[in-house]
């Protein structure tokens, strides 16, 4: 991050909501496709899959992660795990998906973890709050890929009204400071709004430090 301020590639959100910071269109399709290409890679050595929730159906995203840290759930819940379900330790963090957390997070650490959700269709993910992280200083950062999703930002307890933004390809959000622990979720995507994955869908990155 400083390295970048220092080299002077600082940018601006275009939307703030809720303290929600959002950067449209930092990715032009050339970087949206190149981050594409490494997530196909790192899909060939850490498959995705689609965990259970507590509740005992399966969530309707696919997920796989990289970093040191990937997103898992079993029958007590989820938790952030050293390895894929099929033993492997998560690929690393690519380094283009990098970049963008130090154009934008202002933070002073790396990402430890880069889920990555693939909605298909109908997935969509309910209002939640991302607290597994043990430092709540550090931001949340998240690049949207593909098909537009409705994204809903809440409040930082449950309920109350909320707003609602749609992300499109090579937007980036960030949750950080007051906004850390906003509830969010994506109510719905809209098909066929992207010819970026082949099959459709959209495709977002969580980047989080864990520890
Ligand atoms: C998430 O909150 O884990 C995903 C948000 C998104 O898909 O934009
Ligand atoms: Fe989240």
């Amino acid at each position: 991050m400083r390295k970048s301020r220092e080299q002077g590639v600082t940018v601006q959100p275009t939307v703030a909501l809720r303290g929600v910071q959002v950067f449209q269109g930092l990715l032009d399709r050339g970087q949206q496709e190149e981050i594409l290409q490494e997530i196909r890679k790192i899909v060939a050595h850490a498959p995705l899959f689609s965990p259970m929730t507590p509740y005992g159906r399966p969530m309707s995203v696919q997920m796989t992660s990289a970093g040191q840290f990937g997103w898992v759930s079993d029958a007590k819940g989820y938790k952030y795990a050293r390895k894929h379900p099929n033993g492997n330790l998560w690929p690393a963090i690519p380094l283009n998906v990098l970049d963008v957390w130090n154009k934008v997070s202002g933070a002073n650490r790396a990402p430890e973890c880069c889920l990555i959700n693939l909605y298909r269709e109908t997935a969509k993910m309910g209002l939640h709050q991302d607290r597994d992280e043990a430092d709540f200083q550090q931001p949340v950062v998240s690049i949207s890929l593909g098909d537009e999703g409705l994204f809903r930002i809440g409040n930082t307890t449950r309920g109350g009204k909320t707003e609602s933004i749609w992300l499109k390809s090579g937007d980036v959000v960030v949750m950080g400071g007051e906004a850390r622990l906003v509830y969010h979720g994506i109510d719905k995507t809209r098909a066929g709004s992207s010819t970026l994955l082949s099959g459709g869908g959209r495709i977002n990155l969580t980047l989080r430090v864990v520890t």
